[in-house]
Protein backbone atom coordinates (compact mmCIF):
# COMPACT_ATOMS: atom_id res chain seq x y z
CA UNK A 1 0.00 0.00 0.00
CA UNK A 2 1.24 3.24 -0.55
CA UNK A 3 2.40 6.12 1.96
CA UNK A 4 -0.17 8.19 3.36
CA UNK A 5 0.04 12.17 1.91
CA UNK A 6 0.37 14.05 4.70
CA UNK A 7 -1.79 17.20 5.15
CA UNK A 8 -1.06 19.69 7.87
CA UNK A 9 -4.26 21.30 10.35
CA UNK A 10 -3.45 24.94 11.68
CA UNK A 11 -5.39 26.41 14.53
CA UNK A 12 -5.13 28.57 17.59
CA UNK A 13 -8.68 29.63 18.78
CA UNK A 14 -11.79 28.29 20.80
CA UNK A 15 -14.16 28.33 17.19
CA UNK A 16 -11.35 26.71 15.10
CA UNK A 17 -11.47 23.49 17.61
CA UNK A 18 -14.56 23.40 16.94
CA UNK A 19 -14.06 22.97 13.19
CA UNK A 20 -11.12 20.96 12.91
CA UNK A 21 -13.00 17.92 15.02
CA UNK A 22 -15.32 16.54 11.87
CA UNK A 23 -12.46 17.40 9.45
CA UNK A 24 -9.63 15.94 11.26
CA UNK A 25 -11.68 12.14 12.03
CA UNK A 26 -12.66 12.27 7.92
CA UNK A 27 -9.18 13.64 6.75
CA UNK A 28 -8.05 10.78 8.28
CA UNK A 29 -9.47 7.70 6.86
CA UNK A 30 -7.57 8.79 3.55
CA UNK A 31 -4.18 10.90 4.93
CA UNK A 32 -1.68 11.70 7.17
CA UNK A 33 -2.86 14.86 9.58
CA UNK A 34 -0.54 16.91 11.30
CA UNK A 35 -2.15 19.43 13.79
CA UNK A 36 0.01 22.82 14.62
CA UNK A 37 -1.76 24.60 17.50
CA UNK A 38 -0.61 28.28 17.28
CA UNK A 39 -1.14 28.52 20.96
CA UNK A 40 -2.95 32.16 20.36
CA UNK A 41 -5.87 30.68 22.89
CA UNK A 42 -4.10 29.13 26.10
CA UNK A 43 -6.12 28.82 29.10
CA UNK A 44 -7.39 25.18 30.11
CA UNK A 45 -10.87 26.42 29.24
CA UNK A 46 -10.22 28.19 26.08
CA UNK A 47 -8.41 25.32 24.31
CA UNK A 48 -7.47 21.97 26.71
CA UNK A 49 -10.92 21.38 27.22
CA UNK A 50 -11.90 21.21 23.42
CA UNK A 51 -9.67 19.04 23.00
CA UNK A 52 -10.30 16.54 25.37
CA UNK A 53 -14.07 17.15 24.76
CA UNK A 54 -14.26 16.82 21.37
CA UNK A 55 -11.91 13.92 21.48
CA UNK A 56 -9.31 15.74 18.79
CA UNK A 57 -5.92 14.52 18.38
CA UNK A 58 -3.32 16.11 20.12
CA UNK A 59 -1.61 18.56 18.26
CA UNK A 60 1.48 17.36 16.98
CA UNK A 61 3.18 21.41 17.90
CA UNK A 62 2.12 23.66 19.69
CA UNK A 63 3.83 27.33 19.26
CA UNK A 64 3.00 28.79 22.44
CA UNK A 65 2.40 32.15 20.97
CA UNK A 66 0.23 33.76 23.13
CA UNK A 67 -1.32 36.91 23.54
CA UNK A 68 0.04 40.25 21.94
CA UNK A 69 -0.49 43.04 19.94
CA UNK A 70 -2.16 42.01 16.66
CA UNK A 71 1.16 42.57 14.20
CA UNK A 72 2.91 40.90 16.46
CA UNK A 73 1.42 37.91 17.41
CA UNK A 74 0.53 37.40 14.02
CA UNK A 75 4.23 37.52 12.80
CA UNK A 76 5.27 35.30 15.70
CA UNK A 77 3.24 32.47 14.76
CA UNK A 78 4.13 33.29 10.94
CA UNK A 79 7.82 32.86 11.64
CA UNK A 80 7.55 29.71 13.41
CA UNK A 81 4.77 28.20 11.25
CA UNK A 82 7.56 29.00 8.44
CA UNK A 83 10.06 26.89 10.03
CA UNK A 84 7.57 23.97 11.10
CA UNK A 85 6.24 23.88 7.56
CA UNK A 86 9.94 23.55 5.92
CA UNK A 87 11.12 20.54 8.21
CA UNK A 88 7.00 18.97 7.91
CA UNK A 89 7.09 19.67 4.28
CA UNK A 90 3.36 18.56 4.04
CA UNK A 91 1.17 17.97 0.64
CA UNK A 92 -1.22 20.84 1.60
CA UNK A 93 -2.40 22.86 4.39
CA UNK A 94 -5.62 23.52 5.44
CA UNK A 95 -6.61 26.98 7.46
CA UNK A 96 -10.01 27.65 9.06
CA UNK A 97 -11.96 30.73 9.39
CA UNK A 98 -10.75 34.52 10.11
CA UNK A 99 -8.57 34.60 13.17
CA UNK A 100 -4.69 35.60 13.32
CA UNK A 101 -3.87 32.08 13.01
CA UNK A 102 -5.69 31.63 10.15
CA UNK A 103 -4.00 34.56 8.13
CA UNK A 104 -0.69 33.58 9.56
CA UNK A 105 -0.82 29.94 8.36
CA UNK A 106 -1.97 30.78 4.84
CA UNK A 107 0.91 32.96 5.02
CA UNK A 108 3.51 31.16 6.19
CA UNK A 109 2.31 28.06 3.55
CA UNK A 110 1.63 29.62 0.24
CA UNK A 111 4.73 31.47 0.26
CA UNK A 112 6.10 27.87 0.43
CA UNK A 113 4.26 26.83 -2.66
CA UNK A 114 2.61 24.59 -0.73
CA UNK A 115 -1.03 23.91 -1.41
CA UNK A 116 -3.28 26.09 0.59
CA UNK A 117 -6.81 25.43 1.22
CA UNK A 118 -9.51 28.08 3.53
CA UNK A 119 -12.62 26.21 5.15
CA UNK A 120 -15.02 28.88 6.04
CA UNK A 121 -14.34 31.07 2.89
CA UNK A 122 -16.15 34.00 1.39
CA UNK A 123 -17.42 35.80 4.37
CA UNK A 124 -17.61 39.40 4.49
CA UNK A 125 -18.87 41.93 6.99
CA UNK A 126 -18.36 44.55 4.99
CA UNK A 127 -16.09 46.18 7.92
CA UNK A 128 -12.70 46.77 7.25
CA UNK A 129 -12.38 47.66 11.52
CA UNK A 130 -13.08 43.95 12.30
CA UNK A 131 -9.48 42.21 12.22
CA UNK A 132 -11.42 39.41 11.46
CA UNK A 133 -12.36 41.09 7.67
CA UNK A 134 -8.81 41.58 7.17
CA UNK A 135 -7.95 37.92 8.24
CA UNK A 136 -10.69 36.66 6.11
CA UNK A 137 -10.58 38.61 2.82
CA UNK A 138 -6.57 38.43 2.77
CA UNK A 139 -6.80 34.16 3.11
CA UNK A 140 -9.13 33.80 0.04
CA UNK A 141 -7.26 36.04 -1.82
CA UNK A 142 -3.90 34.14 -1.30
CA UNK A 143 -5.08 30.44 -1.07
CA UNK A 144 -5.54 27.85 -3.91
CA UNK A 145 -8.60 26.41 -2.67
CA UNK A 146 -11.77 28.13 -0.84
CA UNK A 147 -14.73 26.28 0.64
CA UNK A 148 -17.71 28.20 0.91
CA UNK A 149 -20.15 28.03 3.74
CA UNK A 150 -23.45 29.23 2.40
CA UNK A 151 -24.29 30.70 -0.73
CA UNK A 152 -24.09 34.23 0.22
CA UNK A 153 -20.33 33.61 0.79
CA UNK A 154 -19.92 31.63 -2.27
CA UNK A 155 -21.65 34.99 -4.08
CA UNK A 156 -19.55 37.39 -2.49
CA UNK A 157 -16.25 34.77 -4.15
CA UNK A 158 -17.46 35.07 -7.37
CA UNK A 159 -17.98 39.14 -6.90
CA UNK A 160 -14.39 39.14 -6.04
CA UNK A 161 -12.90 36.74 -9.22
CA UNK A 162 -12.45 33.43 -7.15
CA UNK A 163 -15.22 30.91 -8.68
CA UNK A 164 -13.12 29.14 -10.25
CA UNK A 165 -11.04 27.78 -6.71
CA UNK A 166 -14.07 28.54 -4.80
CA UNK A 167 -17.08 25.19 -3.80
CA UNK A 168 -19.58 25.77 -2.03
CA UNK A 169 -19.55 23.08 0.71
CA UNK A 170 -21.94 24.11 3.35
CA UNK A 171 -20.80 24.88 7.09
CA UNK A 172 -18.56 22.48 8.77
CA UNK A 173 -20.19 23.57 11.98
CA UNK A 174 -23.11 21.60 11.15
CA UNK A 175 -21.27 18.42 11.58
CA UNK A 176 -19.60 19.66 14.95
CA UNK A 177 -23.00 20.22 16.35
CA UNK A 178 -24.99 17.25 15.26
CA UNK A 179 -22.31 15.29 17.40
CA UNK A 180 -22.81 17.68 20.15
CA UNK A 181 -25.59 17.94 21.00
CA UNK A 182 -26.54 14.41 22.22
CA UNK A 183 -23.41 14.22 23.76
CA UNK A 184 -23.92 17.57 25.40
CA UNK A 185 -26.81 15.47 28.16
CA UNK A 186 -23.98 14.96 30.11
CA UNK A 187 -24.08 18.59 31.44
CA UNK A 188 -27.66 17.95 32.83
CA UNK A 189 -26.74 19.34 35.97
CA UNK A 190 -25.74 22.50 34.54
CA UNK A 191 -28.70 24.68 35.06
CA UNK A 192 -29.20 23.62 38.85
CA UNK A 193 -25.85 24.04 39.66
CA UNK A 194 -26.29 27.65 38.39
CA UNK A 195 -29.80 28.35 39.60
CA UNK A 196 -31.51 28.24 36.42
CA UNK A 197 -34.91 27.09 35.02
CA UNK A 198 -34.94 25.27 31.24
CA UNK A 199 -36.16 28.12 29.11
CA UNK A 200 -36.21 31.26 31.54
CA UNK A 201 -32.71 32.58 30.85
CA UNK A 202 -30.78 34.85 28.08
CA UNK A 203 -27.46 33.40 27.14
CA UNK A 204 -25.32 36.32 26.75
CA UNK A 205 -21.56 35.80 25.07
CA UNK A 206 -19.78 39.55 24.08
CA UNK A 207 -15.93 39.53 22.71
CA UNK A 208 -15.66 41.56 19.84
CA UNK A 209 -12.91 44.47 20.20
CA UNK A 210 -16.03 47.28 19.56
CA UNK A 211 -18.24 45.96 22.30
CA UNK A 212 -15.80 44.83 24.75
CA UNK A 213 -12.67 47.35 24.60
CA UNK A 214 -14.05 49.93 25.76
CA UNK A 215 -15.09 50.05 29.19
CA UNK A 216 -17.81 52.41 29.05
CA UNK A 217 -19.74 50.79 25.80
CA UNK A 218 -19.62 47.34 27.62
CA UNK A 219 -20.97 48.82 30.67
CA UNK A 220 -23.61 50.70 28.65
CA UNK A 221 -24.63 47.10 26.90
CA UNK A 222 -24.58 45.16 30.40
CA UNK A 223 -26.61 48.59 31.55
CA UNK A 224 -29.22 47.67 29.46
CA UNK A 225 -29.31 43.69 29.54
CA UNK A 226 -29.55 43.40 33.56
CA UNK A 227 -32.77 45.20 32.93
CA UNK A 228 -34.44 42.07 30.98
CA UNK A 229 -37.28 40.19 31.99
CA UNK A 230 -35.39 36.80 33.01
CA UNK A 231 -31.83 36.22 33.93
CA UNK A 232 -29.33 37.04 31.51
CA UNK A 233 -26.54 33.97 32.24
CA UNK A 234 -22.58 35.60 30.49
CA UNK A 235 -19.72 33.13 30.77
CA UNK A 236 -17.08 36.13 30.54
CA UNK A 237 -14.26 35.90 27.27
CA UNK A 238 -10.82 36.85 29.14
CA UNK A 239 -10.93 39.64 26.74
CA UNK A 240 -14.19 40.79 28.39
CA UNK A 241 -12.80 39.50 31.91
CA UNK A 242 -9.81 41.82 31.40
CA UNK A 243 -11.89 45.19 30.58
CA UNK A 244 -13.76 44.49 33.84
CA UNK A 245 -12.29 42.84 36.07
CA UNK A 246 -10.58 45.99 37.55
CA UNK A 247 -14.17 47.26 38.13
CA UNK A 248 -16.43 44.96 41.23
CA UNK A 249 -19.00 47.68 41.83
CA UNK A 250 -19.79 48.06 37.95
CA UNK A 251 -19.80 43.80 38.10
CA UNK A 252 -21.99 43.69 41.53
CA UNK A 253 -24.83 46.32 40.36
CA UNK A 254 -25.92 44.10 37.33
CA UNK A 255 -27.62 41.85 39.52
CA UNK A 256 -29.54 40.32 36.96
CA UNK A 257 -26.53 39.08 35.19
CA UNK A 258 -24.69 35.85 36.03
CA UNK A 259 -21.04 36.34 35.83
CA UNK A 260 -19.41 32.76 34.79
CA UNK A 261 -16.11 31.41 33.59
CA UNK A 262 -15.86 30.01 29.58
CA UNK A 263 -17.77 27.43 29.12
CA UNK A 264 -16.76 24.08 27.32
CA UNK A 265 -17.94 22.89 23.79
CA UNK A 266 -20.70 20.68 25.50
CA UNK A 267 -21.43 23.14 28.84
CA UNK A 268 -22.15 25.88 26.20
CA UNK A 269 -24.34 24.12 23.85
CA UNK A 270 -26.61 22.83 26.43
CA UNK A 271 -26.59 26.38 27.81
CA UNK A 272 -28.14 27.58 24.31
CA UNK A 273 -30.08 24.35 23.84
CA UNK A 274 -32.14 25.32 27.22
CA UNK A 275 -31.59 29.34 26.93
CA UNK A 276 -34.70 31.26 25.96
CA UNK A 277 -32.71 33.47 23.45
CA UNK A 278 -29.54 33.94 22.80
CA UNK A 279 -27.72 37.94 22.84
CA UNK A 280 -24.18 37.44 21.40
CA UNK A 281 -21.72 39.31 18.97
CA UNK A 282 -20.07 35.86 17.93
CA UNK A 283 -19.86 34.72 14.35
CA UNK A 284 -20.17 30.96 15.44
CA UNK A 285 -23.23 31.43 18.23
CA UNK A 286 -25.44 32.65 15.45
CA UNK A 287 -25.34 30.21 13.46
CA UNK A 288 -25.60 27.72 16.49
CA UNK A 289 -28.75 29.69 17.51
CA UNK A 290 -29.99 29.06 13.77
CA UNK A 291 -29.47 25.44 13.65
CA UNK A 292 -30.70 25.11 17.60
CA UNK A 293 -33.36 26.89 16.67
CA UNK A 294 -32.94 29.45 18.98
CA UNK A 295 -34.07 33.08 18.77
CA UNK A 296 -31.01 35.22 18.49
CA UNK A 297 -30.27 39.19 18.88
CA UNK A 298 -26.92 39.72 17.63
CA UNK A 299 -25.52 42.82 19.70
CA UNK A 300 -23.02 43.93 16.43
CA UNK A 301 -24.27 46.21 13.21
CA UNK A 302 -23.52 44.24 10.75
CA UNK A 303 -22.74 40.01 10.13
CA UNK A 304 -21.22 37.95 7.84
CA UNK A 305 -23.95 35.24 8.50
CA UNK A 306 -26.79 37.27 6.82
CA UNK A 307 -29.12 34.18 6.10
CA UNK A 308 -29.76 34.20 9.60
CA UNK A 309 -30.91 37.58 9.66
CA UNK A 310 -33.11 36.90 6.09
CA UNK A 311 -34.93 33.89 7.71
CA UNK A 312 -35.84 36.52 10.57
CA UNK A 313 -34.04 34.08 13.50
CA UNK A 314 -31.43 36.51 13.57
CA UNK A 315 -31.75 40.55 14.37
CA UNK A 316 -28.91 42.94 14.97
CA UNK A 317 -29.32 45.36 18.09
CA UNK A 318 -27.28 48.56 18.41
CA UNK A 319 -26.21 48.78 22.26
CA UNK A 320 -26.63 52.55 22.23
CA UNK A 321 -30.88 51.90 20.99
CA UNK A 322 -32.79 53.50 23.94
CA UNK A 323 -35.49 50.37 22.63
CA UNK A 324 -32.97 47.57 23.11
CA UNK A 325 -34.50 45.82 26.04
CA UNK A 326 -38.39 46.05 24.56
CA UNK A 327 -36.74 44.66 21.10
CA UNK A 328 -34.92 41.77 22.81
CA UNK A 329 -37.77 40.87 24.40
CA UNK A 330 -40.12 41.15 21.72
CA UNK A 331 -38.27 39.38 19.43
CA UNK A 332 -40.22 36.09 17.87
CA UNK A 333 -38.69 34.48 14.60
CA UNK A 334 -41.49 32.72 12.10
CA UNK A 335 -42.13 29.30 12.22
CA UNK A 336 -40.43 28.48 8.63
CA UNK A 337 -36.77 27.45 9.53
CA UNK A 338 -34.76 26.85 5.46
CA UNK A 339 -31.25 24.84 5.65
CA UNK A 340 -29.10 27.36 5.22
CA UNK A 341 -25.85 25.63 6.14
CA UNK A 342 -26.24 22.11 4.51
CA UNK A 343 -25.09 18.69 5.63
CA UNK A 344 -22.30 16.23 5.31
CA UNK A 345 -20.04 18.74 5.03
CA UNK A 346 -16.53 17.18 6.30
CA UNK A 347 -17.53 14.37 4.09
CA UNK A 348 -17.54 16.78 0.91
CA UNK A 349 -15.43 19.12 2.01
CA UNK A 350 -12.58 15.77 2.32
CA UNK A 351 -13.86 14.38 -1.07
CA UNK A 352 -12.97 17.37 -2.77
CA UNK A 353 -9.52 17.84 -1.67
CA UNK A 354 -9.04 14.12 -2.43
CA UNK A 355 -9.91 14.80 -5.81
CA UNK A 356 -7.25 17.36 -6.28
CA UNK A 357 -4.40 16.11 -3.81
CA UNK A 358 -3.66 12.19 -4.04
CA UNK A 359 -0.74 10.44 -4.71
C1 LIG B 1 -10.11 35.57 18.73
C2 LIG B 1 -10.34 35.83 17.25
C3 LIG B 1 -11.84 35.95 16.99
C4 LIG B 1 -12.59 34.75 17.53
C5 LIG B 1 -12.26 34.61 19.01
C6 LIG B 1 -12.98 33.43 19.65
C7 LIG B 1 -8.60 37.15 16.09
C8 LIG B 1 -8.26 38.46 15.54
N1 LIG B 1 -9.73 37.09 16.81
O1 LIG B 1 -10.53 36.72 19.43
O2 LIG B 1 -12.04 36.02 15.59
O3 LIG B 1 -13.98 34.94 17.35
O4 LIG B 1 -10.86 34.43 19.15
O5 LIG B 1 -12.80 33.40 21.03
O6 LIG B 1 -7.89 36.19 15.87
N2 LIG B 1 -6.99 35.56 26.45
C9 LIG B 1 -6.76 34.83 27.60
N3 LIG B 1 -6.67 33.48 27.48
C10 LIG B 1 -6.80 32.83 26.31
C11 LIG B 1 -7.03 33.59 25.15
C12 LIG B 1 -7.13 34.94 25.22
O7 LIG B 1 -6.66 35.36 28.69
O8 LIG B 1 -6.72 31.59 26.30
C13 LIG B 1 -7.13 37.03 26.55
C14 LIG B 1 -5.86 37.79 26.40
O9 LIG B 1 -5.85 38.80 27.34
C15 LIG B 1 -5.97 38.41 25.02
C16 LIG B 1 -7.46 38.54 24.81
O10 LIG B 1 -8.05 37.48 25.58
O11 LIG B 1 -5.32 39.63 24.95
C17 LIG B 1 -7.86 38.39 23.37
O12 LIG B 1 -7.45 37.14 22.81
P1 LIG B 1 -7.16 36.98 21.23
O13 LIG B 1 -6.96 35.56 20.89
O14 LIG B 1 -6.15 37.96 20.77
O15 LIG B 1 -8.50 37.44 20.56
P2 LIG B 1 -9.97 37.03 20.90
O16 LIG B 1 -10.64 38.24 21.40
O17 LIG B 1 -10.06 35.77 21.69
Amino acid sequence: MSKKLTICSIVGARPQFVKLQPFSKQLRKYYHEIIIHTGQHYDKNMSETFFQELAIPEPDYNLNIGSTMHGQQTGNMLAKIEQLLIKINPDAVVVFGDTNSTIAGALAAVKLHIPTIHVEAGLRSFNRSMPEEINRVATDHISDFLFAPTEEAMANLKQEGLEKISLLSGDIMVNSLSNAVERSSVKKGLLKSIGLASGKYYLLTLHRPQNVDNQDNLVLILSQLNKLDFPVIFPIHPRTNNILKNDHTARKSFDNIIFIEPQSYLSFIYLQLHSYKILTDSGGIQKEAYILRKPCLTIRSETEWVETVKTGWNRLCTPSDPQLVNIIKDFSPPTEHPEIFGSQVAEKIVNKIKSMING
